[in-house]
C-alpha cells in the first residue's frame, strides 16, 4: 500500500495505527528504509507507542539499539547508519531475543545485511512535497484492509 503523510502527526499515527495491526503478530521483522530525515523514527516512534512504550523513546543514531520490553514482546529500535560492518551485530547480544515474541524496527537496515533476519514488512519512505509517501509491502490482505480501517 501507498500513503501520503501531511505532516509528523501523520506519520505517528500511521505508526500507531501498524502497531495496532501487528498486535496479532508477537514476533515481526520491519524494515524502515528512506534517506535521512524520511520520517523513518518519527514512524518507529508511533509504533512503539502503539505497542505500549511509555516514556521518553530515544533516536538509536549513536546506540545502534534501543530495547524495549513491553506485555511479553521485545522491541528492537536499530539505526544502523552508523555501523560500519555487519559483522558489528553480533556485539549486539540479537541472538538471545527470542523470533517468536520480538519486534525488529531496523533503520537503514541495507548496512545490516547478511546479520539481520529477513524482514517480514517492508517500509520506504520519501519526501513528497512538504508531506511524505510511504509504502509499506508484507502485510496481508486482511491486516492491509484492518490497517486502511484505522486510517480512515
Ligand atoms: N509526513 C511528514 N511530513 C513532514 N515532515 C515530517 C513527516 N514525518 C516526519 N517529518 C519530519 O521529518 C524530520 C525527520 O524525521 P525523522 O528523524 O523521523 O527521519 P529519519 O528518517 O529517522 O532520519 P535519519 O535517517 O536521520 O534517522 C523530522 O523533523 C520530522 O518531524
Ligand atoms: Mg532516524
Amino acid at each position: 500500500m501507498i500513503r501520503h503523510l501531511d505532516d509528523e502527526a501523520d506519520t505517528a499515527a500511521f505508526g500507531a495505527a501498524l502497531a495496532s495491526v501487528l498486535a496479532a503478530r508477537p514476533g515481526a521483522v520491519v524494515y524502515l528504509y528512506g534517506d535521512l530525515g524520511a520520517g523513518k523514527t518519527t514512524l518507529a516512534r508511533g509504533l512503539l507507542r502503539g505497542c505500549g512504550v511509555g516514556g521518553a523513546i530515544r533516536s538509536p543514531t549513536y546506540t545502534l539499539l534501543e530495547p524495549y520490553s513491553v506485555a511479553g514482546r521485545e522491541l528492537l529500535h536499530m539505526d544502523l547508519y552508523r555501523l560500519r560492518d555487519p559483522e558489528e551485530l553480533h556485539q549486539l547480544g540479537l541472538v538471545d531475543y527470542p523470533p517468536e515474541r520480538t519486534v525488529w524496527l531496523v533503520e537503514w537496515p541495507q548496512r545490516g545485511a547478511g546479520v539481520l533476519p529477513p524482514a517480514d514488512i517492508s517500509i520506504a519512505m520519501r519526501a513528497d512535497g512538504k508531506g511524505r509517501n510511504v509504502e509499506l509491502t508484507g502485510l496481508t490482505e486482511h491486516e492491509t484492509a484492518a490497517l486502511v480501517a484505522k486510517l480512515a
